[in-house]
């Protein structure tokens, strides 16, 4: 058999990444040829540690913590959803050019429609955080064909500022937490609030009946905006899918395979408890 084809996941810290035990599940699923590591870059040394690996032959990188806007700066090539984003979270070299995606809000909406079993065409949804992780998850939320997209900031003029940046991509707004008039379908927590064990301070009138709520944390338990959203009637689901839909997505790009994420989540989530 030929070497493998050459990947890895770049971060610091990435000692616990879940990326190499999904991707070792994917191709081991699809019968891919490839190899996936971990690359521990200092915080100043992303661009050496990349560069190195791609001399080396490597094809392809996951991007994480804190790299994401380093490696959206210094991509040859943006896809769409990686400029919308303004981070890149997968990187593909092709023909020794290196080409950033995102692949976050792709994984989401996947992981909304299919794991959680919620369509999200026609669905009014309510989007808590303007920072990183809610910026990437934005068009492709509006691209799923949502009736409506409202964003809520604890610092109002950064969720304005969102809404007003994608106005020309379909039916977004910004909102005050405290102006929030209730019943949405889906309700997404993409503030680091629940990091810190925090609640966004939202009432609990934004639940419509059998709404969703997502948080994209993920962990052993349920975060307190799981559990808020539960005591008020909320069906709830973590971050973990997400997880694995957007390396999907990542593994799709690279391979031109979709994998089947059902049994890499199920195995993380047995893996978990
Ligand atoms: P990320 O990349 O995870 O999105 P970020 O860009 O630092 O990280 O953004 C963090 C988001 O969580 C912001 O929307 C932040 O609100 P502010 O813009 O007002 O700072 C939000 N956030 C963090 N802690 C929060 C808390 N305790 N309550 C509400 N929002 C919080």
């Amino acid at each position: 058999m030929n070497a493998p084809d050459r990947y890895a996941v770049i971060g610091h810290p990435v000692a616990h990444s879940k990326s190499p035990q999904i991707h070792a599940a994917f191709a081991g699923q699809t019968g891919q040829n490839l190899a996936y590591e971990r690359l521990l870059a200092p915080l100043d040394g992303f661009v050496t540690v990349m560069r190195g690996f791609v001399a080396q032959g490597g094809k392809g990188l996951s991007v994480t913590v804190p790299f994401k806007l380093e490696a959206h700066g210094l991509a040859d090539m943006l896809t769409a959803r990686a400029r919308a984003a303004g981070a890149v979270n997968a990187l593909h070299i092709v023909d020794g050019r290196i080409v950033g995606d995102n692949t976050d809000g792709a994984g989401l909406v996947r992981d909304i429609e299919h794991g959680a079993g919620v369509a999200l065409e026609g669905k009014k949804v309510l989007m808590l955080g303007a920072g990183g992780a809610a910026r990437g998850a934005v068009l492709p939320l509006l691209q799923a064909g949502t009736a409506s997209l409202t964003i809520a900031n604890r610092t109002a003029a950064k969720a304005a500022g969102l809404a007003a940046g994608f106005a020309a991509h379909g039916n977004i707004l910004a909102r005050d937490f405290h102006a929030l008039q209730g019943g949405f379908d889906v309700v997404i927590n993409a503030t680091s609030a629940s990091m810190d064990d925090q609640l966004p301070p939202v009432r609990p009138d934004v639940f419509a009946s059998g709404a969703l709520a997502y948080d994209m944390m993920y962990g052993r338990e349920p975060t307190v905006f799981m559990r808020f959203a539960a005591e008020h009637g909320a069906d709830t689901r973590d971050g973990l899918g997400m997880l694995v839909e957007q390396a999907a997505e990542a593994f799709l790009l690279w391979r031109a395979v979709r994998p089947d994420t059902a049994p890499v989540y199920a195995a993380l989530r047995a893996g978990d408890q």
